[in-house]
């Protein structure tokens, strides 16, 4: 009988790091599985749910680029990702066949701030995009207080904040950041061969936070200029393992080994 699998697919596929993290996770724990990496062209797509449905030893796929919002039509939504974030990042087989498709992003953003008590504080995030809404998601979970949200179109971040009930402003990237107590960088910007996020956090207090969901490189500019006022951080591969994780549990029933992340962290890098 063929080994059962779980796999990423998008469209390009090559630079995923989703094989290491799971395939790491899997030999740790002896779990006799695959994790594959499947190009899935746009056309595709539908043919591909079509098949993994029916295949027996399929546990899930990630999905990545281009098809986070496509692949919602192809899947069951039994929370409220559509409604809420509008695009999913792994669907799975749950125990009576269905295909559901959930969006790890929020709880893999969320893991890491458990370790600090944000609920009611002011907080800072930067990008209205797919992954502003997760961040914006969660943090409306976590019941943060008001929130300014930067993002290059004003209008957009407005619109977003009331659709999650949040509290707060929209602002233009630039603006000086307020004090708060946690600043959340969910663009692109800083990432390897895009524009750097230059921002003033001056107003920030000694205790304050600053996680940037980009991870390469893993020391950003934004990150550089945190650990320089001597300010707590959190990298972007934090939230990139955080997502795998909950996604692991769904695909293989177990909950990955945590406490090696350090040794994953080096195999990433
Ligand atoms: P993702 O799914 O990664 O969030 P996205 O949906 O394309 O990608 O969103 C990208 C985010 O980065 C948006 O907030 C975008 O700002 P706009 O909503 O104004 O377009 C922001 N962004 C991307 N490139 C940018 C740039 N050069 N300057 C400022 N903001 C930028």
């Amino acid at each position: 009988m063929a080994l059962p699998y779980a796999e990423v697919i998008g469209d390009p596929i090559a630079h995923s790091k989703s094989p290491l993290i799971h395939g790491f996770w899997l030999k740790a724990l002896g779990i006799e599985a695959e994790y594959r990496a499947t190009h899935v062209a746009p056309h595709a797509l539908s043919g591909y749910f079509a098949e993994r449905k029916a295949d027996p030893d399929w546990r899930g796929c990630n999905i990545t680029v281009p098809h986070k919002i496509a692949a919602l039509e192809h899947v069951e939504d039994r929370g409220d990702v559509r409604r809420a974030i509008g695009a999913i990042n792994t669907a799975f087989r749950d125990a009576d066949g269905a295909l559901i498709g959930t969006n790890t992003d929020a709880a893999g953003f969320a893991a890491p701030l458990s370790r600090f008590d944000l609920a009611g504080q002011p907080v800072t995030v930067i990008g209205a995009g797919g992954a502003g809404r997760a961040v914006l998601y969660a943090l409306a979970g976590i019941g943060v207080g008001p929130v300014t949200l930067f993002n290059r179109d004003v209008e957009k971040g407005a619109a977003l904040l009331s659709s999650f009930g949040l509290e707060g402003q929209a602002r233009p990237i630039g603006d000086a950041v307020p004090p708060g107590a946690l600043v959340v960088n969910a663009t692109s910007l800083g990432m390897t061969g895009q524009p750097p996020l230059d921002l003033d956090l001056s107003a920030l207090p000694q205790d304050a936070v600053v996680y940037d969901i980009v991870y390469a490189p893993l020391e950003t500019g934004l990150l550089a200029a945190a650990r320089a006022r001597g300010l707590a951080t959190i990298d972007g591969l934090e939230m990139l393992i955080g997502q795998a994780a909950v996604a692991f549990e769904r695909f293989f029933g177990a909950a990955p080994p945590r406490e090696r992340d350090a040794e994953l962290r080096d195999i990433l890098l």
